[in-house]
């Protein structure tokens, strides 16, 4: 329906009441100052497609930093302006986030350069991105409200779930499109255009990818770990070649293969299996789980080039000193205690308890991790410095021994109370003779 409706101010009539608000404001102030403004790009096309989002970028033909003083204004609004790109953000009160730019034409000096730009029609400032779908624009002055702005075939491409670019030269002068026509591929179920897809696979092979900057490639890639169905993704950066082109070190195995594809299940059939509902940072898991099968030393290089955070570095290093040891200690059906347990997992992050489920076939294992999640992680003993004192002992080492022996009793379930534990201390506190 969307393709044979030229105006889509029933739509926007449908988003929530900011939202809407914020657009016929952009539009009034438009008028004000003599301009045409639109708001373009995802924007639009999860607009039509009914997928919420909530990022308004808002293109001005003539000057957006007029523009967007008098909208800050309106909205007593924090402004920041690049003058010389002619960009500026407003933020409102409530952080709600409006990216005004100014109309232009873009040009590549060379490939995978950053463009010159120059002034511009609305179709220039379409023309310029990415692919058809994100090609198109809404019209926001009073006169034309809602009037779709759609030159090169978005929605029609919509319509039979294609991603294509503009012209030929897309990926060579920005070849990082080539990670967000996957990204977009696997969001929607869709599919490159065949003639799109010959392009990507040959700039890939032309070796483009290495003339983009780390920086570049990791933003794309951390976007795609913010997908729902990053198995797909990396499937296909496997299938066009990227992953060895920008990640060498990645080497998808058929088990690793194997772990990406039943991550999601595996991750849900846990979830229900463990009590404690602290929301997982699925980043760290699916970094765990590439970097599962690597040596330390490669480990250290991909977190380097991938410019990790010191968190996410040290828990991937420390994941991968002890994955294997924690396996096989964990593993098989000799008796351990829950204290050992407990002392093999203590301090790990709930993301590498998961993924070392997901490495281990031990139903033994993964019983082990649940239990020290459910029962034991964090079960503390009652008794404190404070007890020893006042039994006599004088501060020190001795004392991180001492409750030690008395936790590993507790989680033994050998101690119900602090009486217990009291009378428990008593008997192993060295008697001073
Ligand atoms: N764009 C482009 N080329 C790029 C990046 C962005 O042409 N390499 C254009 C596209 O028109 C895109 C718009 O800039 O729609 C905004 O970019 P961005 O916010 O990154 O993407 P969205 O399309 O909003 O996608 P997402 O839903 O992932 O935020």
């Amino acid at each position: 329906s969307a393709l044979r409706n030229h105006n889509l101010a029933d739509k926007i009539n449908a988003l929530p009441e900011r939202v809407k608000n914020i657009l016929i404001e952009a539009g009034k102030i438009a008028d004000d100052v003599g301009l045409n403004a639109y708001v373009v790009g995802g924007f639009v096309r999860d607009l039509i497609l009914g997928v919420e989002n909530f990022d308004i970028d808002i293109v001005v033909e003539g000057d957006a930093l007029m523009f967007s003083e008098k909208l800050a204004q309106h909205y007593q609004a924090h402004l920041t302006k690049h003058d010389r790109f002619g960009t500026a953000v407003v933020v409102l009160e409530d952080d709600f986030k409006i990216d005004v730019v100014t109309a232009r034409k873009e040009y590549y000096e060379y490939p995978a350069s950053l463009p010159v730009v120059e002034g511009g029609t609305i179709k220039d400032d379409l023309f310029r991105r990415d692919f058809t779908i994100n090609s198109m624009a809404i019209k926001l002055n009073k006169s034309g409200f809602g009037n779709i702005v759609d030159f090169y075939g978005g929605r029609r491409d919509l319509q039979m779930g294609l991603i294509r670019i503009l012209y030929n030269l897309s990926f060579v002068e920005d070849p990082t499109r080539i990670f967000r026509a996957i990204r977009f591929e696997q969001r929607y179920d869709f599919k490159m255009e065949e003639k799109t897809e010959e392009f990507a696979i040959k700039a890939i092979e032309s070796g483009i990818l290495g003339k983009v900057s780390h920086e570049r490639i990791n933003f794309e890639f951390f976007a795609m770990l913010k997908e729902n169905n990053i198995w797909a993704i990396l499937k296909r950066m496997e299938d066009l070649r990227i992953l060895k082109n920008v990640y060498p070190e990645v080497v998808l195995s058929e088990d690793l293969k194997k772990l990406l594809k039943n991550a999601e299940e595996n991750l849900a059939c846990l979830k229900e299996k463990v009590s404690v509902q602290e929301s997982l940072d699925r980043t760290l898991l699916y970094l765990l789980i590439l970097y599962s099968n690597m040596s330390f030393e490669k480990a250290v290089k991909l977190s380097e080039k991938m410019r990790l955070s010191k968190e996410y570095k040290s828990e991937i290093l420390k994941f991968i000193e002890a994955n294997d040891i924690i396996l096989s200690n964990l593993s098989g059906n000799i008796d351990i205690s829950n204290y050992d347990v407990y002392n093999e997992l203590k301090g790990l992050s709930m993301e590498i308890l998961f993924v070392l489920c997901m490495l281990s076939n031990e139903k033994k294992f993964i019983d082990r991790v649940i239990l020290y999640i459910n029962n034991l992680k964090n079960i503390k003993t009652c008794v404190t410095g404070k007890d020893l004192k006042e039994l006599g002992v004088k501060p020190g080492p001795e004392y991180a021994v001492l409750l030690d022996k008395v936790l590993a009793e507790k989680l033994n379930g050998n101690l119900q109370t602090y009486n217990d534990e009291l009378e428990f201390l008593k008997k192993i506190i060295p008697k001073k003779i």
